[in-house]
């Protein structure tokens, strides 16, 4: 059976860090605030001319190192980011060009902070089938540019940052699928009809301005540990595994209570859960990858392990991984 494996991991984070205290200097707001709603201490910030591309590149580039793959190996490359650099051509387009490639295909994938989710979905069923022999999946993200700064409920949140994974094919034996590295599953979801708790007020077709992310905070609350630990439960179900099973939950890293209300319900310990928002506040679609990199580099890891990914963002859009490392 042909499956795909992660193959390499990187990450990357912009330079410039704001802490609580930088903010409660321009905002009516205060460190003890934010960290008792959020659990943020502070967050990377984009130098201005510093793109989503740019941190997709250089996370790229760091997951290839760790990878032993160059640039020329790789025929897919996908970004799940919310904040291109331009409406198109594609930010994995762009990436494509700073990798120095010209072959293979790349495209970005909207799904707001459950895009790394749904890009390791995709990128997983492009290499099992075939489509791709070696694919580069990248969440990048310049989320401080989508933010009012007058709104203090939001602007405290959210921090720029990227990180990616290289997949690649590999030919697993039926006898070795119980031991053998390779992403096991996922299992995706969405409802529009909530699109309107957590949404941007702008595009090119509505108002022709980017636009600032607005968002019902206590509804989003309310949504989200009841769906995540639904697609938990569900994909465990379909995966024909156990939350005693998982080594790792990489939950996305939206607010510290929501990740401890979802641990709470699935019944799995705090030390299994990887917890960064501390540092990097709420980063969408790298804020899985970021967490992920950071414990595989911490040697906290082992082969074998069995991670379990999950994020809720934007749409609304939810969803879980399940992978052997
Ligand atoms: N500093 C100080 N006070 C603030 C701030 C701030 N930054 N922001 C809001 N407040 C005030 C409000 O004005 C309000 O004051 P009032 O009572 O005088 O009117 C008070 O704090 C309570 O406001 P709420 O919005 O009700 O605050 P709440 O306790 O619900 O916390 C929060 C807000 C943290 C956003 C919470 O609703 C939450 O955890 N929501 C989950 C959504 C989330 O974390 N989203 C992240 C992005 S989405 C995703 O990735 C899934």
């Amino acid at each position: 059976m042909k499956k795909s494996k992660i193959i390499g991991i990187g990450s990357y984070l912009p330079e410039q860090i704001i802490s609580n205290d930088d903010l409660a200097k321009i905002l009516d707001t205060s460190d003890e605030w934010i960290q008792s709603r959020s659990g943020i201490k502070a967050r990377h910030r984009a130098a201005e001319g510093e793109t989503t591309s740019d941190l997709a590149f250089q996370a790229a580039q760091a997951a290839l190192t760790h990878a032993k793959r160059t640039p020329d190996d790789i025929d897919l490359i996908i970004v799940a980011t919310t904040t291109p650099d331009l409406t198109f051509p594609a930010t994995a387009a762009l990436v494509q060009k700073k990798l120095g490639i010209r072959h293979g295909a790349a495209f970005d994938v909207q799904a707001v902070c459950s895009g790394f989710v749904y890009g390791l979905s995709v990128a997983s069923a492009m290499v099992e089938t075939g489509q791709a022999k070696c694919a580069l999946l990248i969440g990048a993200e310049t989320m401080t540019r989508l933010l009012d700064m007058q709104d203090r409920a939001t602007a405290v949140l959210f921090g720029d940052g990227a990180g990616a994974i290289v997949l690649e094919a590999s030919e697993v034996g039926r006898e070795d699928i119980d031991t053998a590295s390779h992403v096991m599953g996922s299992y995706l979801r969405s409802d529009g009809a909530l699109s309107d708790i957590l949404y941007v007020d702008g595009g090119p077709s509505t108002t022709g301005t980017t636009g600032h992310l607005r968002m019902q905070g206590r509804e989003v609350y309310r949504h989200a540990v009841g769906n995540i630990s639904d697609a938990i439960n569900t994909l465990l179900q379909r995966t024909d595994m156990s939350i005693e099973d998982v080594d790792w939950f990489v939950p996305h890293q939206a607010n510290k209570r929501i990740i401890d209300g979802v641990a709470k319900k699935i019944g799995l310990p705090i030390e299994k859960t990887v917890v960064t928002i501390h540092q990097h506040a709420n980063t969408s679609a790298a804020s899985i990858p970021l967490a992920l990199c950071e414990i595989v580099q911490q040697g906290k890891v082992k082969r074998g392990d069995i991670i379990m990914l999950e994020a809720m963002g934007g749409g609304l859009t939810w969803g879980a991984n399940l992978l052997r490392w």
